[in-house]
């Protein structure tokens, strides 16, 4: 029996798309290759948490094969670029964020998560984007305040599920890595700090168990993206370090300057 996933399809169940688009990926399949399923049964989430697949939200990953290796750590930044974008487009009234490194953020809450994964083999390393975005329903989580589109705006069509946004992210999502891959990271850059929550200037706090340049957890202001999309943040107690997506986990974010993002997209 062929038990491999068909590619740039909605499946009804799967453990993890990530898992599928890392199979699609090994067979060659070429960039920009999705998958998607209207439920998942082993979600994962960055830093070994689960993600919480419920029935209605988007569960959709896509095989990114980028040449220049360089611009790799910008990828899950470009990721999050891109859903932001799609979805300020689509629901206007709407103020989607991007918390550090990737969440899709509203109104100071988790509307989306995505896992990056690099994969690397004999036919060729390529990169695993995978987005959970609460379209129907905003799953419970101790730790974290949780929104959904359907939560935040009242449709009169009902609740807004997965099926309205999967294709609009999916484009959005080949714009931004074809953008990363001709011109380089500036675009990225440039997007995400005018979507961004942690902007120059903000406190923020990290946690111990975390690591970054300096081992540690700590406290300090933002300064900006480094060259390779890392945070770089002045320290508390004096100097600095550069926090990298894979291994940052934000405590705290105050004094938040007011920010507005003023260019329509
Ligand atoms: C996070 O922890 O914020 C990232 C969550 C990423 C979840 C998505 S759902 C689609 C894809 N498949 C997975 O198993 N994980 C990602």
């Amino acid at each position: 029996m062929n038990t491999n996933p068909v590619a740039n399809r909605v499946i009804e169940k799967c453990g993890s798309t990530n898992d599928l688009a890392r199979t699609l990926g090994e067979a060659n399949h070429p960039h920009g290759t999705w998958i998607s399923a209207r439920l998942q049964e082993k979600g994962r989430g960055r830093l070994g948490r689960e993600w919480c697949s419920m029935e209605g939200n988007l569960f959709l990953s896509m095989v990114i094969r980028l040449e220049k290796t360089e611009l790799w750590s910008w990828i899950p930044l470009a990721a999050a670029v891109g859903v932001a974008r799609s979805l300020r487009k689509e629901f206007q009234a709407i103020d989607v964020r991007i918390k550090w490194p990737n969440d899709l953020w509203l109104e100071g809450a988790k509307l989306g998560g995505i896992l990056c994964e690099s994969v690397g083999g004999r036919k060729g390393s390529f990169i695993l984007v995978g987005l959970g975005l609460n379209c129907a329903t905003a799953p419970d989580d101790l730790d974290q305040k949780t929104a959904s589109l359907t939560g935040e705006l009242s449709s009169p069509a009902g609740p807004i599920h997965a099926d309205r946004v999967r294709l609009k992210i999916i484009e959005s999502w080949l714009h931004v890595f074809g953008e990363l891959s001709q011109q380089g990271s500036e675009f990225i850059a440039t997007e995400y700090e005018r979507l961004a929550v942690l902007r120059p200037g903000v406190e923020i706090e990290w946690g111990s168990e975390a690591t970054s340049t300096q081992g540690v957890g700590g406290t300090g202001t933002v300064l900006g993206l480094g060259e390779r999309g890392e945070l770089c943040v002045r320290l508390k107690q004096g100097g600095e370090t550069h926090l990298f997506a894979e291994d940052v986990k934000l405590r705290r974010i105050s004094a938040s300057p007011e920010a507005t993002c003023e260019s329509p997209l």
